[in-house]
């Protein structure tokens, strides 16, 4: 069948809350009490793909590879991990309030915004010249002479330059002035009347205990990263772990965020899938690389198109680390942070042994010493994977008849369901055929039965949650054993005998071609 595909990228962000919504992948937290802020709930279907891109993290990473174990710490971790990992000191983003809208920014966030809007006027200047000048047009030559433009770009230079010193020495002040300095005002109030910037921890605290007098402040934990290094030397000996080796945990995180929009992308409550892997120093550049290459591997075998990723170098390194870049991918809202790798050098070992006054060594038998490992940090968001997946795989097609379908092309490994069965009408024994070939497939596949509606609206509520096979048992079936599979995607239909439907199906959605090629 001929079908075109119908433009989404305007409000893309929009439908794809509202599709998340309508078919059971993501709902607002609490939502009957008006919901809660940047927190959300996956639904029938979200709580599935949830689970497969999970499986598909650990296979990868566990499973392929015989160096790497899992653990699964708790959340609740002694404060101490949290002085000594730094987060207690300078976990904080710079905050400021606008006394008129009473609406809070970050200070960083608002200087960014304004170095934004210069790039867009050099991107403006350029796309004027551009159709003025025609084939003539020599986009370089231009940057580099037209005043105008070389005056933006300094302008954005010297800020960079002034933002970078203020955040690396915490310089709350200085922040300010640049505010009131590029003259930057409320998005909402449109007013320059600014509280003073102030920093603002993102762990949530509580109490450990049941009496205050007798409580101690925790912290939920805002990275399952430390989970794995006060472990490292309990998994090293119970495992008889040689260097290199590597510790996987899939878990809950928690941040105070202070700008919480753009739905799953930035929550408060999220999910975290690390691996810290411990190499020798000296070694860990070339881990850096071979991480880097791997994970972006992970990504690019789901079958999306491969501009859609990109790697982004961290300029401003933070004080562990020694190397870091993003995987970011295109988001409805533009390209953005997906996954972090880190080499994050021996910092965190070396300060909870000072922290914790244990030892936390290899001893390598090879050099017949003991060191403290360098850790490269594969560090990748769960929702923002889901969100990745959902923008990839949501379109809008327009089919020969004239007719709209929206139909979610996820990966069929990761798609919840993997079949939907379907007896054409509700009589004639079709039903209890179709229901006896359901009990069979979902011995092996998370399947779905549906006897409701005509058969064209079936196909187009699977079509909406990504199923990749319907299964239409028709008058034909009781004769000859034989259904009809049609496939999501092309929209194709066969006619295949019964007892060929698993393997078929199986083919389909198997995990080891592609845990192969990575
Ligand atoms: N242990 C290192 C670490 O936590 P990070 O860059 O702060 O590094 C890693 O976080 C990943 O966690 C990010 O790339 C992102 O995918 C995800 N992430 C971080 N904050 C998040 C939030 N507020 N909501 C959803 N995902 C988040």
């Amino acid at each position: 069948m001929s079908v075109t595909e119908i433009q989404t990228s305007e409000n893309l962000l929009k439908k794809i809350i509202a599709h998340s919504k309508e078919y059971g992948f993501i709902f607002p937290s609490s939502e009957i009490y008006d919901g809660l802020s940047a927190v959300y709930d996956y639904g029938q279907n979200g709580v599935e793909l949830k689970n497969n891109l999970k499986d598909y993290w650990w296979k990868a990473m566990v499973q392929m590879h015989e160096n790497i174990v899992g653990l699964d710490a708790a959340i609740f971790m002694h404060p101490t991990i949290w002085k000594a990992s730094g987060h207690v000191d300078a976990f904080n983003d710079p905050l400021v309030d606008n006394k008129d809208s009473k609406k809070r920014y970050r200070a960083d966030n608002l200087i960014e915004d304004h170095v934004t809007k210069l790039e867009g006027k050099i991107l403006k200047e350029v796309t004027k010249a551009a159709k003025r000048f025609g084939k003539e047009f020599d986009h370089q030559q231009f940057i580099t002479t037209n005043p105008r433009i070389t005056q933006y770009q300094e302008q954005m230079d010297t800020i960079n330059q002034k933002l970078k010193v203020a955040i690396d020495n915490s310089d709350l002040k200085q922040l300010k002035l640049m505010i009131e300095e590029l003259g930057i005002v409320c998005p909402i109030s449109g007013s320059r009347n600014w509280t003073e910037v102030r920093q603002f921890n993102l762990m949530f605290k509580t109490e450990l205990g049941s009496l205050a007098e007798e409580s101690n402040d925790i912290y939920l934990r805002p990275e399952t990263a430390q989970g794995i290094f006060v472990n490292f030397l309990n998994v090293q000996k119970s495992g008889r772990m040689k260097i290199p080796f590597g510790i996987a945990q899939i878990g809950k995180a928690f941040r105070n965020e202070i700008i919480a929009r753009q739905f799953i992308f930035r929550m408060r409550e999220f999910e975290q899938m690390e691996m810290q892997f411990f190499v020798k120093p000296g070694e860990e550049m070339e881990w850096y690389q071979y991480w880097k290459e791997k994970r972006l591997q992970w990504h690019l075998a789901l079958g999306a198109a491969e501009e859609k990723y990109r790697f982004y170098d961290h300029l401003n390194l933070a004080h562990y680390a020694n190397a870091a870049c993003d995987i970011q991918f295109d988001f409805p809202m533009g390209f953005k942070e997906l996954e972090g790798i880190h080499s994050r050098t021996d910092f965190d070992l070396k300060s909870h042994e000072k922290y914790s006054g244990k030892k936390l060594q290899f001893f390598d038998p090879v050099e017949n010493k003991s060191y403290i490992p360098f850790v490269i940090e594969t560090s990748i968001g769960l929702d923002r994977t889901f969100f990745a997946i959902l923008t990839s795989a949501y379109r809008v097609e327009r089919l020969e008849d004239g007719s709209e379908r929206v139909v979610l092309k996820i990966p069929p490994l990761l798609a919840p369901k993997k079949a939907a069965v379907l007896p054409l009408v509700k009589k004639d024994g079709l039903p209890e055929k179709a229901r006896g070939i359901f009990d069979l497939l979902k011995l092996e596949f998370n399947c779905q039965y549906d006897e409701k509606d005509a058969i064209g609206r079936r196909y187009r509520r699977q079509d909406a949650i990504g199923t990749p096979f319907c299964i239409t048992i028709d008058y034909q079936t009781l004769e000859d054993e034989t259904v009809t599979i049609r496939e999501r995607d092309s929209m194709d239909q066969q006619r295949v005998p019964i007892k060929q439907l698993s393997s078929q199906i199986r083919d389909k959605i198997a995990l080891d071609k592609i845990l192969q090629s990575l």
